[in-house]
Parts: C-alpha cells; structure tokens; sequence
C-alpha cells in the first residue's frame, strides 16, 4: 500500500497566474493544435463519443467550426459506418462514390434511395461504372407513374454536362452557372464515372474557412470503437467509410486488452490512426504509447455524468491525471498528444486542462444541450432541455446489449436489469441552442486565456504556465459575489 504525499488536483482546485503579454488582441492568438501525431485542428475541441452528444449532425458541426466529432460506438456497424459516410459527404469539393441507381429501377425505388441517402439526385448507370443518366429531386416529384424506369425520366446521355478530374473549382463553378445545373459527374479518360460535383458543395467550400478538412476537402471525423471480437471488423468499416481516426475507448484503458488491441489495430491498419484511453496515471499513459498509439485519452471519473469514483473508489482529479499522462508519454519516448476527456464546465476548464499539458479537449454534456447532439429537446417547467447520459448508465448498458443480441440500438434489452452495475447517470442539461453560438463562447474564451498567459500558442501557453492552488474562499472570490445576479 502506498499513499502518494501530493494532493490529486482537478480544475476548481487551481488558477492560472496571469504573465506578461504582448499580445495587443485576441484575434492575434492561434488556437491549432494537435489531436493524434498528424491530424491537427484549428480549434482543440473533440465532441465525446456517448450517444447523445456526437452522431453525424454533432460531427458535421464540430467539424465545420474546426474541431472534430467522434461518432459513438454504441449502434450497429452498419449504423456507424453510415454516420461516418455522412460527415465525409458533407462537404468537400468532389463526392467520390456518388449514389447510383441502375436505369433499369423503377421512378419508386430512385424516390426510396434518395430519402434513405438524404441526397436530392442520383446518378443512373448500366450496372458498371458507365454513366447512362442523371435523375433528381425534380425529375420525379410530379412523375405520374412510379412503375415506370427511371430511365423514362432522367437526363440522358447527349444532355449530360460533365467534369473530368483535374476540373478546377473555379471551372465547375463557372460550368454549373452556365448552364443551371445543380450536379456535374466527373468522367475519367476511360468514361468511368469518378465522382460528383455539386453546386452545394462549391457553396459550402467558401463558407467554413477554418473547418477540419482531409486531403480531398472532406469534413475530417473520429469514430469510437471497443475491445469485442467484433471491433476489428467495425474498425476496417470504419476506415472503409473514411474515418480519419479509431478511437478506442474503454472505461479502464489501462489494461491488457487495451494494448493487445492497440497492437492488433496497428498490425492490422498500419497508416491508421489510433487514440486510446481512458488512463488517468503515468504509467496508463505510458504503456498506451509504448503500445503504438497516436493519442492518448485521459480521465477516469471526471465527467458530469460519471459516477464510477462513487462507485470503485477509483480515479484521478482530472488536472492531476492530465500532468501526469503528460509525464507518462514522455517517459514512453513518445511526443503523442494529449486529450483532456471530461468535466469540463466552460473555458475556464478548457484553457487550464490545455495549459496543464492537454493538447485538445474532449467535451460531453456541455454540447449534449446543442440542437447538434442526438435526442429531442424536452420542456420542463416551460424550460427546454435535452438529455444526457453516461455510456456506463442503466439506460445506455440496456441499449447496448440490446445492440449486442443483434436488435435495433433504439430497442432496450428487456433482459437482466438487475445484472447491470452502472457507473454513470442519466440526466437533463439546458437546451443551448446551435454549437457555434457555444463555440464562440469556449474559443473567446480560450483566445483571452492565451492573451492573460502570455502566449500566441498553446505550446505557449504551456511553457508559461503556472499554476496557483486556491482556497475555498478563493474559489468563491472568483464566482461572482455579493450582488443578485439578474
Ligand atoms: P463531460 O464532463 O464532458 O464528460 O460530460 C464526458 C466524458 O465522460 C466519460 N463518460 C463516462 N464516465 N461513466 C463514467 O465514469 C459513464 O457512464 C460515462 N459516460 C461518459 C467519457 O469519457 C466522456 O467523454
């Protein structure tokens, strides 16, 4: 047995020291960072990987403000799989594997294809990779017979304007504005339909300048997997779907299955890349890094919705387990970056878990109240709110077998209630409107933080920091006090 002679310290526990600054404005910060050794974002915010806070809308969100999403595990592969397809459609100047429907299909299956896609236009072929037709929204809305084949419909071959791939923005621009058209399929040397230009996504391309984009101009998104037998299926369809990372996510990542599947991840995927967690001790850190990964996730118990230090006595004050994860990497060799996983509460918690050596920030409930995050809003006492819960609560342990005994993830499990020990709660948070109108609050925050540490960067503001332990008192000196607030 041994007792550690210094105190675990979490967010409230400390306040940053102001230092020097030359920074004569805000906007003069940069906010980038690092999530995995080769993906940074402009903005060092991950939306969580629990069910009601990151599906596709969550990660399209985060990923147009120029931080990134990770879709949760806890559906079907196919599921997933779908969301990830989504964020990587977008955006992005050129859609790779357009939706096709043979010409030979009826005007009420191209109907049912659209909605299941949620795309307004299908490109028609001959079975292959040839080209014979473009059908949209349009062509069908009034169609009198839905018998009928799609090829009755759409445009055919001889009035088909196409691009080929080295078509610039600029000439897809001025080709779709010539001719009022709102899709261009690009053609290979070969004839083979490549791909689809749209006019909405040219839209979009000048809309979010600072989003986290791919080499392609897709929208960049994570995707969370486990250690079953399964996963490693679920990571290569992942992959396939085009996630930019795998996150693999266990409640206690510092464990053998954990490395072992972080190996197999690697041996398997090899240009993959891997976060791994959730650690909250050097030596957590450390052998996830020695084990190959990319990232390292760090907190155990200190999201709002956790309940797993009440319920195993175990766990780290979140400031405490970031430094030393930190300390761990390092002792690994490794310069991977950090990821702050939970209980953060607003920018104050951001800029501190970044200073105390975090790379990015992983946020759960705070965005759970975004009309982004997953589930309806609900109306209590004329206020509205949206529903949290933790991934280890009754609920979400119920969902989950369900998932497992191969039914829809919206069914629960009618088996074993009694079975389940959860580690976290289930819960209602203020509904907060759109992220960006959150968003703004977080990165102004972050922006002053940088500013009041003397730093242009977070790199800077990690050199400088220091860190001061305060009191109970110092801690209600720092809320506001002694006036009723309005
Ligand atoms: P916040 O504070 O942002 O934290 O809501 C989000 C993080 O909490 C973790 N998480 C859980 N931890 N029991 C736990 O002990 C749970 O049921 C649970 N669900 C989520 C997770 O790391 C998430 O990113």
């Amino acid at each position: 047995m041994k007792i550690r002679p210094t105190k675990g310290l979490t967010f409230d526990d400390v306040l940053l020291v102001p230092k020097h600054s030359s920074i004569a404005s805000r906007q003069d910060v940069d906010t980038s960072s690092w999530l995995t050794s080769t993906i940074s974002l402009r903005v060092p915010l991950v939306s969580a990987n629990m069910d009601t806070v990151t599906e596709s809308p969550m990660a399209i969100a985060m990923g147009r403000a120029g931080g990134i999403g990770i879709i949760h595990r806890f559906m079907t592969i196919e599921n997933q799989a779908r969301q990830v397809a989504r964020v990587k459609r977008a955006e992005g100047y050129i859609v790779e594997h357009p939706h096709a429907i043979d010409q030979a299909s009826s005007i009420a299956q191209a109907r049912a294809l659209m909605k299941r896609f949620e795309v307004g236009g299908l490109v028609v072929t001959n079975g292959s990779d040839g080209l014979v037709g473009l059908i949209t929204q349009r062509d069908i809305l009034l169609a009198p017979d839905d018998t009928a084949p799609v090829s009755s419909v759409m445009t055919k071959p001889d009035q088909i304007i196409s691009a080929t791939p080295i078509t610039s923005p600029e000439e897809a621009r001025a080709l779709l504005h010539q001719h009022r058209l709102e899709k261009l399929p690009v053609i290979d040397e070969h004839g083979r339909l490549v791909g689809l230009i749209t006019a909405q996504d040219i839209v979009k391309q000048g809309r979010y300048p600072g989003a986290t984009k791919d080499g392609k101009g897709r929208l960049r998104v994570g995707a969370a997997i486990g250690v079953k037998p399964n996963d490693l299926e679920r990571a290569e369809a992942l992959l396939a779907a085009g996630a930019d990372l795998l996150v693999l996510d266990i409640a206690h990542g510092h464990a053998d299955h954990c490395i072992h599947m972080i190996k197999e991840l690697r041996r398997n995927f090899p240009t993959a890349q891997i976060v791994a967690g959730n650690v909250a001790s050097k030596e957590g850190a450390r052998d996830l890094a020695e084990a190959g990964a990319d990232a390292i996730k760090v907190g155990v118990g200190p999201g709002s919705i956790c309940t797993t230090r009440i319920v195993t006595g175990f766990g780290v004050p979140q400031l405490t387990a970031i430094m030393d994860s930190v300390e761990g990497v390092a002792e690994a060799g490794r310069s991977i970056p950090i990821i702050a996983d939970g209980g953060i509460k607003g920018s104050g918690d951001l800029v501190k878990a970044l200073a105390a050596g975090a790379s990015t920030v992983m946020v759960g409930s705070l965005f759970a109240g975004c009309e982004e995050a997953p589930g309806a809003t609900v109306i209590r006492d004329g206020q509205k709110f949206k529903v949290v819960r933790g991934m280890a609560s009754l609920g979400a342990a119920m969902g989950r077998k369900a998932v497992e005994q191969g039914e829809d993830e919206s069914a629960e499990s009618q088996a074993d209630w009694d079975k389940v020990v959860p580690e976290g709660v289930e819960a209602v948070v203020p509904y907060r409107g759109h992220l960006d109108e959150l968003l703004y609050q977080l990165v102004g925050g972050l922006r002053s933080g940088l500013s009041y540490g003397g730093a242009q960067t977070i790199e800077e503001l990690q050199a400088n920091a220091e860190f001061i332990e305060i009191t109970p008192a110092g801690i209600r000196e720092s809320r506001s006090h002694d006036v009723d607030r309005i």
